[in-house]
Parts: C-alpha cells; structure tokens; sequence
C-alpha cells in the first residue's frame, strides 16, 4: 500500500513568524521508506515530460531534485542564492513582500535543446519559483514541467507560474 506521505511531515506553528504555520520535511528525510517514496512519486511525475535535465532550488530543493535527477539517470542543475557559484553566473532579481531576492545559475549550465524540469520542496507565493522558470527560459531552456512536493493552495501561486506546475501533495 502506498505511504501516506503527509503523516510524514510536521507543522510547526508561529515558524519562522507568528501566524506562520511550517510545513517541516525534515521528518520525511528521516524516515527512509517514506523519503525513498518520495523521491519516487516525484520521478514518476517528472518522467512523461521527456526532460534532458532537471534543476533545484537552493536549498531545500536540492533534496528533492538531486535524488530524482539521479534517479532518472539525468544531469542535475544547482539554481542557488546570490554569489555562491564559481565562474560566469546569470542571476535574476524578483520581488517578495518585502524587499528583493536574487537566484543564479552558471552560465553554462543549460545546453542548447535543452528540455529542463524544475523542482523545489515548497509552492507558496510562487514568487521564487517563477524567478526560476524564467531565469530558465532566459538562457534558452524549455520548461515542460514546473514541480514541488508541497503546495500551499491557499496562496495562489501556481496562477503567477508561466509553466505547467504540479504537486504532490496539497495544503488549503
Ligand atoms: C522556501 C521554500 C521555497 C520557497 C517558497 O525557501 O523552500 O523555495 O520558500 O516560497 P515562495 O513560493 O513564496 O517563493 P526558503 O527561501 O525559505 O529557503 P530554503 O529552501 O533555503 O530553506
Ligand atoms: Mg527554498
């Protein structure tokens, strides 16, 4: 029978704000059934899209979208905070509620033809994982597939997504 994932993953009140309630997956890395039927729902969703790559967001997107690249037998790009990569990097600034954040990536890090699905842990206000599609599309990747394991439905952010967006699991 298949795992019910969502047992797996805490919520944390008042984190990292009050009123804030956080989606903690730090119990779902821990439980290695639970962690490898993750990284494998998430390979079977990833799969009919035919990508020729796959990109995580730093940080917690690293988790998931390394094993799954991995798992697919496909190359995985790293899309990390501001100055943490060496050589020629292309970045894009976007707007949270308040303030700015910025996302790179090396320059060379998407090849011509490239077909590259994006996956992060979490979709809340959209707002990081739209930066990220078109930091893709900006250097020549098609996106097929925009994926996170968690979705925070209430927020809307899969309207702001210029990309096919799915999730694992949903929370309203
Ligand atoms: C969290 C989460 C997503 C993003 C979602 O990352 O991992 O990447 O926020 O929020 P959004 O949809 O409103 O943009 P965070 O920046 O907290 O850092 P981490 O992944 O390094 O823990
Ligand atoms: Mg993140």
């Amino acid at each position: 029978m298949a795992i019910d994932l969502k047992a797996h993953i805490r919520g944390i009140p008042d984190f990292p704000k009050p009123g804030i309630l956080f989606y903690d997956i730090s119990t779902l890395l821990r439980n290695g059934p639970a962690w490898q039927e993750t990284v494998s729902r998430l390979a079977d969703l990833v799969a009919p899209t035919a990508p020729t790559a796959l990109a995580g967001i730093e940080s917690r997107g690293f988790l998931l979208a390394a094993p799954v690249a991995a798992a697919l037998g496909l190359g995985f790009i790293m899309i990390r905070k501001p100055r943490k990569l060496p050589g020629a990097t292309v970045g894009l600034s976007y707007a949270l509620e308040y303030g700015t954040d910025r996302i790179e990536m090396q320059a060379d890090a998407v090849k011509p033809g490239d077909r590259v699905v994006l996956l992060d842990d979490l979709l809340a206000t959209g707002g990081t994982m739209a930066a990220a599609i078109r930091l893709l599309r900006e250097a020549g990747a098609e996106v097929p597939l925009s994926a996170a394991l968690i979705e925070l439905t209430f927020l809307q952010g899969r309207a702001r997504l210029d990309a096919p967006f799915a999730s694992l699991l949903a929370y309203d």
